[in-house]
C-alpha cells in the first residue's frame, strides 16, 4: 500500500467517513444516535467549531480518520489538541496509516502553536497502544466521569 495523503475532511468524504465512523462505534460497542453522528459531522465541516477531522487517503480512497478537539486549558497559555477518535479500516491496518495521522497532527501542533497533542485509550487496547508507545510513554492518568443520564 502506498503512503497515505493526510488532509482535512471535506464535504465529499461524508459517505466514507460515516462508514468508518460506524466501524469505530462498533469497535467500542457504542450505540450512538443519528443525532450525535449528524452533529459530529456538521461540526467537522464547520470552520467555527473546535472539532476537526483529518482523513488518510490512498489512491483516492479514504481508509482512516482522526477526530480532534482544539481547546483552551489552564496549564498552558496556548490551546491544546485532544485527539478524540482514531480509526483505520480493518483491511488497511498495519500499513502506517494510524502513524501518519498522528504524525500529521504532531506537525500541525508545531504549525498552529498548540502546546500539546494528547489522547487516551483503553488500557487493554493492545493494538492501539503498540502504535502510541512509539510516540510517547503513557502518563498514568486514569479517567473518571459522571454522566447526566
Ligand atoms: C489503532 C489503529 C488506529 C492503528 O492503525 P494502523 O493504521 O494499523 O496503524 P499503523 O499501521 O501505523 O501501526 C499499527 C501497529 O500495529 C502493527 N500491525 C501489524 N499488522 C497489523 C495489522 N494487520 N493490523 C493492525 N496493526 C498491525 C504495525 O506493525 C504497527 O506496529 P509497529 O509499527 O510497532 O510494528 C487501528 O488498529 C484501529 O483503527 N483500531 C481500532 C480502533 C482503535 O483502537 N482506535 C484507537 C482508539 S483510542
Amino acid at each position: 500500500m502506498a503512503a497515505p495523503t493526510i488532509r482535512s475532511a471535506l464535504p465529499g468524504d461524508e459517505t466514507t467517513w460515516r462508514q468508518l465512523w460506524r466501524g469505530y462505534c462498533e469497535f467500542y460497542d457504542a450505540q450512538l444516535s443519528d443525532e450525535v453522528t449528524n452533529r459530529t459531522w456538521q461540526r467537522i465541516l464547520d470552520p467555527d467549531s473546535a472539532v476537526m477531522c483529518i482523513v488518510a487517503e490512498v489512491d483516492g480512497q479514504v481508509y482512516g480518520f482522526a477526530n480532534c478537539v482544539v481547546h483552551e486549558n489552564t496549564w498552558e497559555t496556548q490551546p491544546v489538541c485532544y485527539m478524540e477518535d482514531l480509526y483505520v479500516a480493518p483491511a488497511a491496518r498495519g500499513h502506517g496509516i494510524g502513524a501518519a495521522l498522528i504524525e500529521w497532527l504532531r506537525n500541525a501542533m508545531r504549525a498552529e502553536g498548540w502546546a500539546r497533542l494528547y489522547w487516551m485509550t483503553r488500557e487493554d487496547n493492545v493494538q492501539a497502544r503498540k502504535l502510541y508507545d512509539r510516540f510517547s510513554k503513557a502518563d498514568g492518568f486514569v479517567r473518571y466521569q459522571l454522566r447526566q443520564r
